[in-house]
């Protein structure tokens, strides 16, 4: 297979999407505001976690999670001061929870540079990762909204539990296309619910909105993570060292679909190689092979495409407006986006 093709597999129904900076347009003077308010919350006059801050702040992240805020905000009847809070605190507990996820995922990088583990090792990222988290909770805390505080701390624990349960399936023989659902849902679906949530419970006091947008934030997390595994499998450049889900043995979409539409002997034997520690690139591009040719990919990103329509399906309840579509815009960029 020539390196052209591995390039592009995971492009190949790539439809034309709006860039993130199209999406951002007409939120931009809301999203400088949230902005502000996250270098507030940051200061610190520590003079190692000064250093460590100086550098997250020139690793800028895409900053979907505020985006979803704020426009989950809007359609639910307007963004108010809340929803800064609310962006805040969930960027920053983001933040935390990748510095985290990289010592356990034993990353070298992050957003294009060295990951915080990388540079300042293991023992002061989880330190550092456990500075945002509670300065991402005291955010809430100071401004007393402590219905906002108990979204995210549901959030965090779900997080944690995805994580650790993850970490445990590494080691099972048989995780199932069930059991990587679960994990998903919790690790990465739990923070963006809370996203959607709290952006409806900054704008309006209507359960029933609340509920509605609980449920697209689902549907988007589920769609968000199976891109991201999706990505893992692909060679282009992402910010993040890729193939690494392989070489640290996590088992996603893409391998479980392949393992299934392979005889047993086949699964066995690819089951070995996956466990296998220390494989080498060669081990690297068999398996990504052995994924492709068995229709892993296609397998993953169709139920991602699924996932996703189900969060537009529920959108649409929302009467028709400029923010409707530009959520719709942001669902797809979800889809499709390439890092
Ligand atoms: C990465 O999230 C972690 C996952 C849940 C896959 P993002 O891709 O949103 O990370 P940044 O903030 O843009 O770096
Ligand atoms: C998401 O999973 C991690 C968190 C929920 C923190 P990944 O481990 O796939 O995320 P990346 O690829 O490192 O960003
Ligand atoms: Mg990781
Ligand atoms: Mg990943």
């Amino acid at each position: 297979m020539n390196s052209v093709v591995k390039e592009d597999i995971i492009d190949h129904k790539t439809a034309p999407i709006r860039s993130l900076d199209d999406i951002q347009q007409p939120i931009a003077s809301e999203l400088a505001s949230f902005k502000s308010h996250f270098r507030k919350h940051l200061d610190t006059d520590v003079f190692l976690l000064n250093r460590i801050i100086r550098y997250l702040m020139r690793m800028k992240g895409k900053q979907m999670r505020p985006i979803l805020v704020l426009l989950s905000a809007r359609i639910s009847g307007g963004i108010s001061n809340r929803s800064y809070v609310a962006a805040t605190m969930i960027e920053l507990l983001h933040t935390a929870t990748l510095i985290h996820d990289d010592v356990v995922d034993n990353a070298d990088q992050r957003r294009g540079f060295l990951s915080i583990n990388k540079v300042w090792k293991n023992k002061a990222s989880v330190l550092f990762g456990d500075f945002l988290l509670a300065k991402g909770l005291l955010v809430a805390v100071d401004s007393n909204e402590f219905e906002l505080l108990k979204v995210l701390s549901t959030a965090v624990k779900r997080m944690s539990e995805g994580e650790l349960r993850q970490l445990k399936a590494s080691k099972l023989q048989n995780m199932t296309e069930e059991k990587y659902y679960q994990i998903i849902s919790e690790k990465t679906g739990s923070l963006l619910v809370a996203c959607c949530e709290c952006g409806a419970i900054s704008a309006s006091a209507d359960d029933q909105v609340r509920e509605r947008m609980g449920k697209i934030g689902h549907h988007i997390g589920i769609a968000f993570q199976i891109r991201d595994d999706l990505l893992d499998y692909s060679q282009r450049k992402t910010g993040k060292t890729s193939g690494n889900d392989i070489l640290e043995r996590k088992i996603t979409l893409p391998f479980i679909a392949a393992l299934s539409a392979s005889t047993l002997l086949k699964q066995r034997k690819m089951r070995w190689l996956f466990r296998k520690k220390g494989k080498n690139a060669a081990d690297v591009d068999y398996i990504r092979e052995f994924v492709i040719d068995k229709g892993g990919i296609d397998y993953a990103a169709k139920k991602m495409e699924e996932h996703a329509g189900k969060a537009l399906i529920l959108l649409n309840e929302f009467p028709e407006s400029e923010t409707r579509d530009l959520f719709s815009e942001f669902i797809r960029f979800v889809i499709y986006r390439k890092k």
